[in-house]
């Protein structure tokens, strides 16, 4: 399967410094068999989809929970599609820790994404404190199961990124996200049978151009969710280049 490398910006930048990426990454950027994918914040979307090379594909941070309507400050799934967002990440910890967004909540995004043909990106995984306790993979069977309730398989992408691993330098070692990656891989496979196959899990937290190689030689590990690295154009181009050999 077609390996999904995606730049989630978080709330970074303004438009100068898009300005400054778009010119830096179509300087820097090779093309490759691996899907490319920014998700920088909306205002910019517009923007970078007319300026970075025509192989890289624009994606929302998020999406609403409703249609278009009287719901001030949100941006609908419709209106992300209609500037260029072929994806949008959903769920992710952040909006989970500082929005209080659950999984009711972000299945619920993840299925009006799918209705305006944008592929959600479902963020799942555990704290620090879970993962001592033994409860990993039982916090993200439950993520992972109550996220894609009545979405059909492979129209969605999870994104494993336990939060030890977010913004920390502390990356998941190759083994620890195999492990979890191919757990997730029999859930989607017991879900969704053969279809499940082709559900693509990505890792996310702290991924860098020196520790990418080993995790994207993991069997189940089908791209990456980079955050801080994705704000330097040389250095995410360098994590795309060393995921297309
Ligand atoms: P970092 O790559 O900065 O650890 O962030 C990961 C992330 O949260 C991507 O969504």
């Amino acid at each position: 399967m077609q390996r999904l490398i995606a730049g989630n910006w978080k709330m970074n930048k303004e438009m100068r410094q898009c300005k400054e990426y778009a010119e830096s990454f179509n300087a820097y950027f090779k093309e490759t068999m691996v899907e490319v994918l920014v998700c920088p914040p909306l205002p910019f979307v517009y923007y970078l989809a007319r300026h970075l090379h025509p192989l890289v594909k624009l994606g929302a941070q998020d999406v609403a929970a409703f249609e278009p309507g009287p719901y001030t400050g949100e941006i609908s799934a419709t209106m992300a599609r209609s500037v260029g967002c072929l994806y949008s990440i959903v769920g992710h910890s952040e909006r989970r820790k500082y929005f209080g967004e659950d999984d009711k909540l972000i299945n619920i995004k993840a299925r009006l994404a799918r209705q305006h043909a944008i592929t959600p990106i479902i963020c799942v995984g555990e704290t620090s404190a879970q993962r001592k306790a033994g409860k990993a993979k039982a916090i993200v069977k439950k993520q992972v199961l109550s996220c894609t309730n009545k979405l059909a398989a492979p129209s969605f992408v999870i994104a494993y990124e336990p939060l030890w691993a977010i913004g920390t330098g502390k990356n998941a070692a190759p083994e620890q996200a195999e492990d979890m990656h191919a757990f997730i891989r029999q859930l989607l496979t017991k879900k969704y049978k053969g279809k499940g196959k082709d559900v693509r899990i990505i890792y996310g937290g702290s991924v860098t151009p020196e520790n990418c190689v080993p995790l994207i030689r993991q069997k189940n590990v089908n791209g990456f969710l980079v955050g801080g690295v994705s704000l330097d154009a040389k250095r995410f181009c360098e994590i795309i280049a060393k995921c297309g050999m």
